[in-house]
């Protein structure tokens, strides 16, 4: 960690002249703590899980069993997958008070909103939330990964002046998503189109919305306040919103032809593109690969809308890679093809951020657990620049 002697230096009335530290600008390149959830290598565009790598596990796991891999640092035998499945199936079920929380807020507020608010709320109707053991920690973590997927479905049907419905047991995760958001069954290679989404979104390291989740829990809250701080955070385009605002842009851009002028104006503007650049890869991001691959396989059963969609993404995607890739460090991340298979799912723009933080609640909540286990409150330094020792002046005889 870095250490920053503020001791250096003279200060004189009036003016500062302390010798200014190294100050890393949104702790970029610090490392704050340990970890075994998850490493991220950013330069050869490497992801793990708990030492599994995301190709593996996109391939042959399911959201469910990431979860408990992530909570438990360990795949699970048969017997405790299906006692693990069968709790998040348990617990997806949402407190009437949570609903109408919902149902009030639906047409007012940005989903994100709506989604931190129901999440918080959650924590009225949870008998473990004063207790901290880790047992309790998992079982609300549990409860919380069940319950933001009811939640972020519900969201989306009170949106479209539809009504909630309950969870169906035979459904996998995320089948039950779907059917809770559309009310009927989807088909099967939509629940694994899904589920491989779920699995790519649902851990990343340090990232904003994880560091803001530990910064929260480790003045000791509680995990229900720490993940709606971690909500909080990933509801900003940096972040969690970029995938929404890829796909409006790819929306903008309208007609396939269209694409290269319409990005290389848009850098002439200085203007970010969205779902491109990343804090720590400085190469392809993995989970863009693999989700580039399903969104090509999803063409020939795809709406011409999505066709067309993908068909822009596509050759925006080359554009960068040519123009920023090689020379910048700044190439797709998962956020890019995210928009196009998620309405291939038809999944509406709106519900793109709420998913994502379906899908990281477990990220969140083993980070969390994890770092309780040796915590320590997160306090950094700033650097005062400004003026001191300033002479009060009266109201009455100021300019
Ligand atoms: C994610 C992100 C915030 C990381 O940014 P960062 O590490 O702080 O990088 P910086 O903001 O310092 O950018 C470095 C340079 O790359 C450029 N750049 C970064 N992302 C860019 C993008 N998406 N489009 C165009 N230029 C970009 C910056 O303008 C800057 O250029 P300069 O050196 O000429 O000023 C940034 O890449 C971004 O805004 N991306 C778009 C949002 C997004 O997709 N977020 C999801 C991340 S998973």
């Amino acid at each position: 960690m870095l250490v920053i002697n503020l001791s250096v230096g003279t200060e004189k009335r009036g003016h500062l002249s302390v010798d200014e530290p190294t100050i890393n600008l949104g702790l970029e390149g610090i490392y704050f703590t340990k970890s075994e959830v998850c490493k991220l290598d950013g330069i050869n565009g490497r992801l793990y899980y708990r030492g599994y790598p995301i190709e593996t596990l996109s391939k042959n796991s399911n959201f469910e069993e990431v979860c408990y891999l992530l909570l438990y640092g360990k795949l699970p035998n048969e017997e405790e997958f299906n006692i693990f499945a069968s709790a998040l199936k348990s617990e997806s079920e949402l407190p009437e008070q949570v609903i109408s929380i919902i149902k009030d807020m639906s047409n007012k507020a940005h989903p994100m909103d709506t989604l931190r608010t129901a999440v918080s709320a959650l924590s009225a109707y949870d008998n473990d939330v004063p207790d901290s053991s880790i047992d309790a920690n998992m079982r609300k973590s549990v409860r919380l990964i069940a319950k933001t997927c009811s939640i972020v479905a519900t969201i989306g049907r009170f949106r479209n002046g539809e009504s909630y419905i309950r969870s169906k047991p035979n459904l996998s995760f995320a089948g039950n998503f779907l059917y809770m958001l559309n009310g009927s069954r989807q088909s099967q290679q939509n629940e694994k189109i899904l589920d491989i989404m779920l699995m790519l979104h649902a851990e990343h390291s340090s990232n904003a919305s994880t560091f803001s989740t530990l910064v929260a829990g480790a003045t000791l809250s509680d995990i229900h306040a720490a993940v709606t701080s971690g909500i909080a955070t990933l509801k900003g385009p940096l972040h969690g919103g970029a995938d929404e605002a890829a796909l409006a842009m790819m929306r903008a851009i309208g007609r396939p032809d269209n694409t290269e002028e319409y990005i290389e104006s848009a850098l002439e503007g200085k203007k970010r593109i969205m779902g491109f650049g990343h804090r720590v890869y400085k190469t392809y991001d993995p989970r863009a690969r693999i989700i580039k691959v399903y969104l090509e396989s999803m063409q020939d059963s795809s709406s011409e809308e999505v066709r067309n969609l993908t068909s822009i993404a596509l050759r925006a995607e080359k554009l960068m890679v040519d123009k920023l890739g090689k020379t910048k460090g700044i190439w797709p991340n998962v956020d890019f093809f995210s928009g196009p298979v998620y309405t291939a799912l038809g999944i509406p723009g709106y519900l793109f951020t709420p998913l994502f933080a379906v899908s990281r609640m477990p990220g969140w909540c083993a980070h969390m657990i994890e770092y309780w286990k040796s915590n320590r409150l997160i306090r950094p330094l700033e650097y005062y620049s400004g003026p001191i020792d300033l002479e009060y002046i009266p109201m009455e005889n100021r300019s």
